[in-house]
């Protein structure tokens, strides 16, 4: 069990650099049924830079670094669990050579740049996905990242990294046959151990940008019972006054599980 949550104690704390007006929307959040997990969908980096006239759509990209800092260093102050981030699916490799360089090497500039930033908020960081597919310098760089910050025990960073739900899905299949041979022994939570994510608890709270109404391929098994929060705000736009927004938005909702009334996930 974890520990009883005293808010009085640390909110006062987590916010002492915010404005007002996000000390008020956190002012408006119940500290006792914040998310354990949320994970992002981070969209809206091209628009971004195509609504300011960069022909470089990486312009979008560099700038939604910022993003993602903030609502790392965010989540960490509110002691959330988990934030994962989608940050290059199976599907981006389609892209323009040129923009998945750019791409890449933006990722390991990020992963060597926040090292002392992770270490400072005791942040650990991990990834899923099909890592290997990823170039040299940048799985250095996540490897030694992930290394350093091992030993951390705040939040869980966790990048998603030419991830894809349904290849996830099958290189899951393929560690169940190995270690089940007899099919009865497979069950939700066999299932749950042999993927990226084992180990984490489901996200409670999924975040979409750029307002499309899709997951994208995006944790298929994990978002079975999350809230989904579609905003139209694109990703190098989106601040912590819109994460706040979002938890309060996961607040005010029912989950129900097929049951009735507020209840807890059935499991993990
Ligand atoms: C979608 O925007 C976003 C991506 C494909 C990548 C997200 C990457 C970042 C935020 C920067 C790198 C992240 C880390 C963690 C280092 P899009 O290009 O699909 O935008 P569009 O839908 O407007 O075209």
């Amino acid at each position: 069990m974890s520990e009883p949550i005293t808010p009085q104690a640390w909110w006062p704390e987590a916010s002492r650099d915010w404005s007002a007006d996000e000390r008020q929307l956190l002012a408006q959040l119940d500290p006792g049924r914040l998310p354990a997990h949320v994970a992002i969908i981070m969209d809206g980096n091209g628009r971004w830079a195509r609504q300011r006239g960069y022909l470089d759509r990486i312009r979008g990209h560099e700038a939604g670094i910022d993003s993602v800092r903030e609502a790392t260093r965010t989540c960490a102050q509110l002691r959330l669990q988990v934030l994962t981030l989608y940050a290059f699916s199976k599907e981006n490799w389609r892209r323009p050579k040129a923009e998945i360089a750019a791409l890449m090497e933006l990722l390991r500039r990020f992963l060597i740049a926040e090292r002392d930033e992770l270490m400072d908020n005791n942040i650990r960081l991990l990834a899923i996905g099909s890592l290997d597919d990823l170039p040299n310098g940048a799985r250095a760089a996540l490897d030694e990242t992930m290394r350093l910050t091992a030993n951390n025990t705040g939040m869980k960073l966790v990048l998603s990294l030419s991830y894809g739900g349904r290849d996830e899905l099958v290189r899951a299949a393929r560690k169940l046959v190995a270690q089940h041979p007899d099919p009865a022994q497979i069950n939700e939570a066999a299932i749950d151990a042999v993927l990226d994510t084992a180990g984490l608890p489901d996200p409670d709270l999924l975040v979409r940008t750029r307002g499309e109404m899709r997951v994208t391929n995006f944790l298929l098994w994990q978002i079975a019972y999350a809230v989904i929060f579609v905003t139209p705000v694109l990703w190098p736009d989106f601040r912590r006054r819109q994460l706040l927004e979002a938890l309060a938005d996961y607040q005010r909702r029912e989950r129900r599980y097929g049951g009735v009334g507020q209840s807890t996930a059935p499991r993990g």
